[in-house]
């Protein structure tokens, strides 16, 4: 479907996955409601290691794209608990949940919003130290993700951190970076992208994600970790 009529039909999907019949279990850990599914992958491999990456910035303001209902900003939030963090998400359930966990949590710098990835206009111009993203790109064709990725850079004061599908394979056919249709799912060189949005090769840096980090055939495979400092 997304092939057809682009990217909003990924965005239908998500925006309206709490209104489904079956809703699914992301993370296979046994859960029957999928939001209370990511609240308790907080323990995920791969969360230490994107926490580390945004940790060597020092911030004090963050916003994740895309944050469901905020298992990376749990643990950002008790690490930085002057912070002020921030998420958005185009699924308003997981945005309620999320923020009435927080709550229950006596957490008070973290704010779950609903909102779209490539519509950040309610946020000022270099507002958060740090912007992330973790398994969000991925949904995001080459419709939209020119205008996701400028956004993110004007928001973004210090540093952009991606943790997406990348194309580390030195032959592929995604010259611009606007994607390549695989295993269902959007991978892209992001060093391309980043380029034609005016960010220099020496600003970015790349880690390829493990079995160790996320035990899983896709992303050991093309999963990574794109730094960007600003
Ligand atoms: C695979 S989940 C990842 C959630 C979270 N980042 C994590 O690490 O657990 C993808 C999330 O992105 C959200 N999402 C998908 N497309 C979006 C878009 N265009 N704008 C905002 N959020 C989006 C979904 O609602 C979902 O919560």
């Amino acid at each position: 479907m997304e092939l057809l009529v682009g990217t909003r039909a990924r965005e239908k999907e998500w925006a309206t996955r709490h209104l489904r019949k079956s809703k699914g279990d992301d993370w296979g850990n046994g859960s029957s409601d999928w939001i209370k599914g990511y609240w308790n992958s907080v323990n995920h491999p791969h969360r230490p290691f994107l926490i580390e990456a945004i940790s060597k910035f020092d911030p004090s303001s963050i916003l994740e794209i895309g944050c469901n209902c905020g298992p990376n900003l749990y643990l950002l939030a008790k690490k930085f608990p002057a912070a002020d963090i921030r998420g958005i998400d185009i699924n308003p359930e997981a945005i309620q949940k999320g923020n009435e966990w927080f709550a229950q949590e006596s957490i008070t710098n973290v704010k779950l919003l609903a909102g779209k990835a490539d519509e950040l206009g309610q946020l000022q111009d270099k507002s958060s130290d740090v912007v992330f993203t973790d398994a969000v790109l991925i949904y995001v064709g080459p419709d939209k993700i020119q205008k996701v990725v400028h956004e993110m850079l004007r928001v973004a004061c210090r540093g952009l951190i991606l943790v997406e599908w990348h194309c580390f394979e030195p032959y592929h056919n995604d010259p611009n970076g606007l994607g390549i249709y695989y295993e269902g799912y959007w991978k892209r060189d992001y060093v391309a992208l980043l380029k034609n949005n005016w960010v220099r090769e020496e600003q970015i840096h790349l880690t390829k994600i493990t079995e160790d980090i996320w035990p899983d055939k896709n992303w050991k495979e093309v999963g990574g970790i794109i730094e960007v400092v600003m």
